[in-house]
């Protein structure tokens, strides 16, 4: 059987750190309801002159090096990303170029937080049809850039950084074991930046308004995700005929401690075997993932043949589920 392994990880959170007593001379909130309602201590923030496509970079840089594979023989780089630096060209053809992958094709993947398990169900798609044997999967975000910090039920959530994983043929057992992708255009305005594409183009209007910024309907945001999550997590592990027991790791996308520790609840899990980087990183979107992965990769957490579960959620609406054997 042909498999995606992932033979390779890499991540990288810029220097910056904002705390949450940084943002409490920003905006009205405190420390205590930022950790009681979300987990969140503080997160990283791009410096000025660094973009999306730097962060990536930095973490591909690192996936590849793991791998031990030259840039060279990468046969496609996919980019999840719902910040990348301009609207063309695409980050993944800004990353080819910083890493030298001239062989590679490059495009991004734009399904918000999601987009680092549609990007995964798309590299194992390319790899189980022979198509490609090396690709390079990156979630990158530079989500400060288009938080409104004047608003406090946003500014306080998310944060910058970027995760790595390179993908390679595998015939064996380990690998991309299954990907359950969904979506629902009907609740897009639970969480949207109206501004900026082809529907309300720039203007002085637009920018008087404060349309370019995050907006999330965050309560509705989280009672959605809540149910949509669980039927993702059970979906992945019926479709694999495993028990919740039998997960080594949950590596979940990083929105919110509490959505975190409902599903770990609901898979009877203890927080001893979920990846956490909420406190540290905030809410990175595509990048969670990853950047979760990696740390738990180099701290030694996950080992061989170890079985993870993978799930998030986000603004589309879009959740996804997977199931990895390490
Ligand atoms: N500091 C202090 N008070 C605040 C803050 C703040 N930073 N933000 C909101 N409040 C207030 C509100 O104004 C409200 O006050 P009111 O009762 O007087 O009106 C009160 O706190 C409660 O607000 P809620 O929005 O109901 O708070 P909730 O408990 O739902 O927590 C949160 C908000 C943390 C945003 C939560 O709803 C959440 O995590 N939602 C899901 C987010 C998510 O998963 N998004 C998807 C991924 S993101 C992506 O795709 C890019």
């Amino acid at each position: 059987m042909i498999h995606a392994r992932i033979t390779g990880t890499g991540s990288y959170a810029p220097k910056k750190v904002i705390t949450n007593q940084d943002l409490e001379k920003l905006v009205d909130t405190s420390d205590e309801w930022i950790t009681e309602r979300t987990g969140i201590k503080e997160r990283r923030i791009a410096e000025k002159g660094q973009s999306t496509s730097d962060l990536a970079y930095e973490a591909a840089h690192k996936a590849l090096k793991a791998a031990k594979l030259p840039a060279q023989e990468l046969d496609l780089i996919l980019v999840a990303t719902t910040t990348p630096d301009m609207i063309m060209p695409n980050l993944g053809c800004m990353v080819q170029e910083k890493l030298g992958a001239k062989n590679a094709a490059a495009f991004d993947i734009y399904a918000a937080c999601s987009g680092f398990i549609y990007g995964l169900s798309v590299a194992n798609a390319f790899i189980k049809s022979e198509t490609y044997r090396n690709i390079l999967l990156i979630g990158a975000e530079s989500l400060s850039r288009f938080v409104d910090w004047e608003d406090r039920t946003t500014c306080v959530l998310f944060g910058d950084g970027a995760g790595a994983v390179v993908l390679q043929r595998h015939a064996g057992k380990r690998g991309v074991l299954s990907t359950h992708l969904h979506s629902d255009g009907s609740l897009g305005n639970l969480l949207n930046i109206p501004a900026g594409g082809a529907l309300h183009p720039a203007t002085h209007d637009t920018v008087r308004k404060r349309m370019h910024f995050i907006k999330m309907k965050g309560n509705e945001t989280f009672k959605t995700a809540v149910r949509a999550l669980e039927s993702a997590v059970q979906e992945a592990l019926e479709y694999n005929k495993v028990k919740p027991e039998e997960i080594d790791f949950l590596v979940p996308h990083q929105a919110n401690l509490r959505i975190i520790q409902a599903m770990a609840q609901r898979l009877n899990m203890s927080m001893e075997k979920v990846v956490l980087t909420v406190h540290k990183y905030g809410n990175t979107s595509a990048a969670s993932i990853p950047m979760a992965l990696d740390e738990a990769v180099r701290d030694g957490r996950i080992k061989e043949n170890h079985l993870l579960l993978f799930e998030a959620f986000g603004g589309g609406l879009t959740w996804a589920s997977a199931l990895v054997r390490w």
